[in-house]
């Protein structure tokens, strides 16, 4: 049998529409803040998930910016002493550059603190971070994106790049599965 991934969704906690509208704001913002500083971002997607965030964040960011790829593992084990380990790391010496780093949730803040300090340890002037989602109620590191898209409450959610076992990334909005998708 052919199974449809939209029958597999709950709820939907964020929809297209409220994305694409968030995405313009944040797009504004950017560019009015990097602007006033006279600084034009790098912006580094970190793997899988931010991909589609970027790819519409972009659209809305009015400077010449570029955007370069990480792909990062959290090690895991002990819950307060992080590190990360380098999957596919960046094509490009990022020495003085202000960077943007785009992440498509902050979860414990864990992926986000190590990443921050891989960057400015490869020379970063300035590393800030664009997050499309923020689940405050799970931060294990004391972190805070500079830009959220959405705040959203402790539960596991899909769509719009974020994955349950790789599945879901394409889904237009971001939801929650029923339950019986996790058996
Ligand atoms: P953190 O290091 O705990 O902040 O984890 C961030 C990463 O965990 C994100 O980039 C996601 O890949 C993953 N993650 C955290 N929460 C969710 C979720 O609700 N759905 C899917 N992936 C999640």
């Amino acid at each position: 049998m052919e199974v449809f991934m939209h029958q597999d969704v709950k709820k939907i906690l964020v929809s297209a529409e409220a994305i694409e509208q968030r995405c313009r704001e944040l797009g504004k913002q950017i560019s009015d803040d990097y602007r006033k500083d006279g600084e034009v971002p790098v912006l580094v997607a970190l793997l899988n998930g931010s991909v589609p965030f970027l790819a519409k964040l972009i659209t809305y960011i009015d400077l010449d910016i570029e955007y370069d790829f990480m792909d990062v593992k959290s090690y895991e084990g002990t819950e307060s002493i992080g590190d990360v380990r380098i999957l596919k790391d960046l094509d490009r010496s990022i020495k003085g550059a202000s960077i943007l780093l785009v992440e498509d949730i902050v979860d414990t803040g864990r992926t986000l603190h190590e990443v921050s300090k891989l960057l400015l340890n490869k020379g970063a002037g300035k590393v800030k971070i664009v997050s499309l989602l923020d689940k405050p109620s799970r931060r294990v590191i004391a972190i805070q994106p500079d830009y959220t898209g959405f705040v959203i409450p402790n539960e596991f959610v899909i769509g719009f790049g974020l994955d349950f076992n790789e599945k879901y990334r394409n889904l237009p909005y971001v939801g929650v599965l029923k339950d019986e998708c996790y058996l």
